[in-house]
């Protein structure tokens, strides 16, 4: 992965030559992978066997702190106990199953709200009210059921919550956020859309011209990228005009913030985005073939002053979030929905990926390749 000087040099060489980043092989991707249930099933099952990101650690700054939502269809709570420890239990109670928490918050106990079972932010069964209805019970063996594991990387909570069949982004992952960054935003969406056509949507600029004329375009460029793969990620930095100012800067010490967008997905379902002003986070819960569940987090940038951001940062922050979602976004969602709606025409078997879409290529290569790793492992325990 190029250094910010490494990388601007080879933007201005772009710049200079009318060039981007190509790949070097086009990428057929069937049409059916889209549509078919089985293809989703396996997507999902695929899920629970990798490390997934699941929320910014950001979004847990004190003990108690907790995010609650379903990975893969299986409700899960992500908690930092009082030892400072982020830990990740499937969000169901021992007694009959009830969800213990809801959407995200700060607690001292998961109480069940149906009987009042209580559980400690470890995962230990504390309390069970009117325990002698309960006389062979063992409290040590009915705590939280925890996932397989939890990895904290890059500023994100991985989750894996079976037996992993390899180590998916975490293979090598780039620094992504830092600690001095806030959850100053979140939200949580949804869109009759693939989860795949989304992710499309962000891993080219090739498109930057004729969808976003009046919006993107007037600040960047037509179809000019840089694309670097690492382990199964990628990350597609769009560069902003006002790169140019820098090309007489000495290189040392030189900072690209403010003049780039650095797209990164974490493969397959996580991007993390530095814009502008802010970083945006998303994780996809894909829901159904055709319908995606998005959990979403707004972060200020690292302040280079260190420490925490100012509230002039934030208010250009939530400025910049305002422009996106007013113009280029609903632009973006327009495309996807439209694509979506014609998934089944049958004009097209495959859709073709070019050599300025080497991204979108690397993201399905390697989910194919470990979707093939997922049959293998599955008949393999079927023996
Ligand atoms: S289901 Fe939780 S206490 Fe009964
Ligand atoms: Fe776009």
């Amino acid at each position: 992965m190029r250094n910010d000087a490494e990388l601007l040099d080879h933007i201005l060489n772009h710049i200079d030559n009318g060039t981007t980043d190509l790949g070097d092989e086009d990428w057929y991707e069937p049409v059916e992978n889209y549509a078919s249930q089985d293809r989703f099933d396996a997507e999902l099952r695929l899920m629970r066997r990798l490390p997934i990101p699941f929320c910014p650690v950001a979004a847990l700054p004190e003990p108690g702190s907790y995010v609650a939502r379903s990975s893969a269809g299986v409700p899960l709570v992500v908690v930092r106990g009082l030892d400072g420890t982020i830990r990740a239990f499937r969000n169901a109670c021992r007694h009959r199953g009830m969800q213990l928490a809801e959407g995200s918050g700060c607690t001292k106990i998961f109480r069940c709200t149906y009987h009042g079972w209580a559980y400690r932010l470890d995962g230990q069964l504390e309390y069970i009210p009117h325990e002698q209805g309960f006389p062979n019970i063992n409290k040590d063996q009915n705590g939280l059921v925890p996932v397989h594991g939890v990895h904290i990387q890059s500023g994100l909570v991985f989750v894996t919550q079976d037996e992993p069949i390899g180590p998916g982004a975490l293979e090598s992952l780039p620094d992504l956020l830092t600690d001095d960054q806030i959850v100053f935003d979140s939200d949580e969406s949804h869109d009759d859309i693939n989860w795949k056509l989304t992710a499309e949507g962000t891993l080219e600029g090739y498109h930057i011209k004729p969808t976003h004329p009046e919006s993107f375009y007037p600040y960047g460029y037509d179809n000019l990228n840089v694309i670097e793969m690492q382990g199964p990620n990628v990350r597609v930095c769009f560069p902003f005009r006002r790169i140019e100012k820098l090309r007489d800067v000495p290189r040392e010490n030189l900072s690209l913030d403010r003049m780039v967008t650095l797209v990164n997905r974490i493969f397959p379902f996580a991007s993390v985005t530095r814009l502008a002003q802010h970083y945006s986070v998303t994780f996809a819960e894909p829901e159904s073939p055709t319908r995606t569940r998005y959990f979403s987090y707004r972060l200020t940038l690292p302040n280079p002053e260190g420490g925490v951001a100012t509230d002039e940062a934030l208010a250009r922050a939530r400025k910049d979030v305002s422009f996106l979602s007013d113009t280029g976004n609903k632009e973006d969602a327009k495309v996807v929905s439209d694509i979506q709606a014609a998934i089944g025409s049958g004009a097209n078997t495959h859709y073709l990926f070019g050599r300025f879409e080497s991204a979108i290529g690397h993201l399905h290569k390697n989910l194919a390749e470990y979707l093939e790793k997922l049959a293998q492992s599955e008949k393999n325990n079927v023996r």
